[in-house]
């Protein structure tokens, strides 16, 4: 195995942190290449739990390089607070962690565009993670108002951002944020940035030509996505996505690093389905089901800690989004949560407008429509936290791996029984 990616099949916290913190064992460098602190990563080590938001969840392992690429977008008090929070838990950072000068920086008044982009005129919210993620990356593509790491260490960095925060008081006050809202009050905010960018200032380097020396003499490199591939700006399930390319065809643009040089994708997916947010969810239990998967599964955001939707795992969906990604093997995550269901359903097509199809809808208005065509498999309603081997599952549990792994077209080469570590099963 040499660079490797893990994606997200689904629609995030398919516990992607955990396979990345494992993979990083046979790497050089951890990237994260898109998304924010929207994104909620979990490892579990040593009795231990660390939640990470914008700091690769290779950061466990000391001499890994972490790197956080061009395409993330940056709170850079969330980040300072994210790097003295593992420091305070004995983990070393200053040394592993490099920051892109092209990354995004998020400003206080993209918070403040963020709730109010939230609130839906109509129909449905797209229910963000309100941390300013879509509006920073509107100016990045808008270009006029954005301000990257670099800008920093620049002559003219304090007018340029002075200039940005009156032209968002002008855009804002008639939307009802008053003129003297803290998100807008430019020298208060340059003291407070420019503060922030001395702290970061060791870290920050052009991650896009490391990146690519890195790759050019064989380093091994792991790509850590963000959210899941249903949340995919461009192929997911627009609007109700992310504002970045969360599928694997984010990576290159993000990190700077051509497909060639990937060689295998990871598609890490839950062996049910969980959505946090608006947007259609065929599969949805609202019921006792979904209820007893959000209690055994603990499904509350990692960083809203909102009620996660939950419901049978959609093969439909995983087809498209293995084949979108590039997955070459699937990784299936909380197989535990499902050991006490008598009777487990797979979707494996859905009816819409009264035909079957087995291809997921361009259209948010058609996924809206469909009808889940479900298989039911019988469970094995016995405890397998502590297996550690396939041929210690039960074998009710082997015939629902071996069925996704069908359904989806794709290997599982991973299954995880737990949150640690170590309750992970390697196929094969
Ligand atoms: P990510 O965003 O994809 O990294 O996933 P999150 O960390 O947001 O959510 C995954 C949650 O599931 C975390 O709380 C993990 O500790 C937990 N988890 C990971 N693997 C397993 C597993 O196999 N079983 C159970 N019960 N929990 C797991
Ligand atoms: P990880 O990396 C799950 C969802 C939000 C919302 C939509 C848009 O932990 O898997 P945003 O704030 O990005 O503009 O919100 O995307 N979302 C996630 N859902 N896991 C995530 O990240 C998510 N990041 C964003 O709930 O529906
Ligand atoms: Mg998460």
């Amino acid at each position: 195995m040499a660079n490797t990616a893990v994606i997200g099949l689904q629609w995030g916290d398919e516990a992607k942190g955990k396979i990345v913190d494992i993979l990083t064992e046979n790497h050089d460098i951890v990237v994260r290449y898109q998304g924010g602190a929207n994104a909620g990563h979990t490892v579990v080590t040593g009795g231990q739990t660390f939640k990470l938001s914008l700091i690769p969840s290779g950061i466990f392992r000391a001499g890994v390089r972490c790197v956080i690429a061009n395409g993330v977008v940056i709170n850079p008090q969330t980040l300072l607070a994210e790097i003295d929070a593992l420091k305070d838990r004995g983990v070393r950072v200053d040394a592993d962690l490099t920051v892109s000068s092209r990354a995004h920086v998020i400003f206080p008044w993209h918070m403040e565009e963020d709730r109010i982009l939230n609130e839906c005129p109509t129909g449905e919210a797209i229910g963000t993670t309100l941390r300013g993620i879509g509006p920073c990356y509107r100016d990045k593509i808008g270009r006029s108002h954005a301000v990257r790491v670099g800008d920093f260490y620049e002559a003219g960095w304090r007018e340029r951002i002075v200039a940005v925060a009156e032209a968002k008081r002008r855009m804002l006050e008639p939307l009802g944020v008053p003129a003297d809202s803290p998100a807008l009050d430019a020298q208060a905010i340059c003291e407070e940035y420019s503060g922030y960018a001395e702290r970061l200032r060791p870290f920050v380097a052009d991650t896009t030509q490391f990146l690519l020396d890195a790759v050019e003499a064989g380093k091994r490199v792991l790509f850590e996505g963000a959210q899941g591939a249903l949340l995919d700006i461009d192929h997911g399930t627009f609007p109700y996505v992310t504002s970045s390319n969360s599928s694997g065809v984010g990576i290159s643009a993000g990190s700077g690093v051509p497909g060639r040089h990937i060689h295998k994708v990871v598609g890490v997916v839950k062996a049910y389905c969980t959505r946090v947010g608006g947007g259609p969810f065929p599969t949805e239990q609202d019921n006792d089901v979904g209820r007893h998967l959000r209690d055994r599964g603990n499904e509350y955001g990692t960083v809203t800690r909102r009620p996660r939707r939950c419901g049978w795992f959609d093969a439909v969906a995983a087809r498209y989004t293995a084949r979108l990604s590039g997955a070459d093997a699937l990784a299936v995550m909380l197989l535990d949560v499902l050991s006490a269901l008598p009777e487990i359903q797979i979707c494996t097509a859905y009816e819409l407008d009264g035909e079957r199809t087995e291809r997921f809808p361009d259209h948010v208005e058609r996924l809206r429509r469909v009808r889940p065509i479900y298989e039911s498999l019988p469970g094995w309603q016995r405890e397998i936290r502590a297996v550690r081997r396939l041929a210690d599952l039960p074998v009710n549990a082997r015939k629902y791996l071996d069925r996704l792994a069908e359904v989806v077209g794709r290997p599982v080469e991973i299954v995880s029984v737990g949150p640690d570590r170590e309750q992970t099963v390697f196929v094969g």
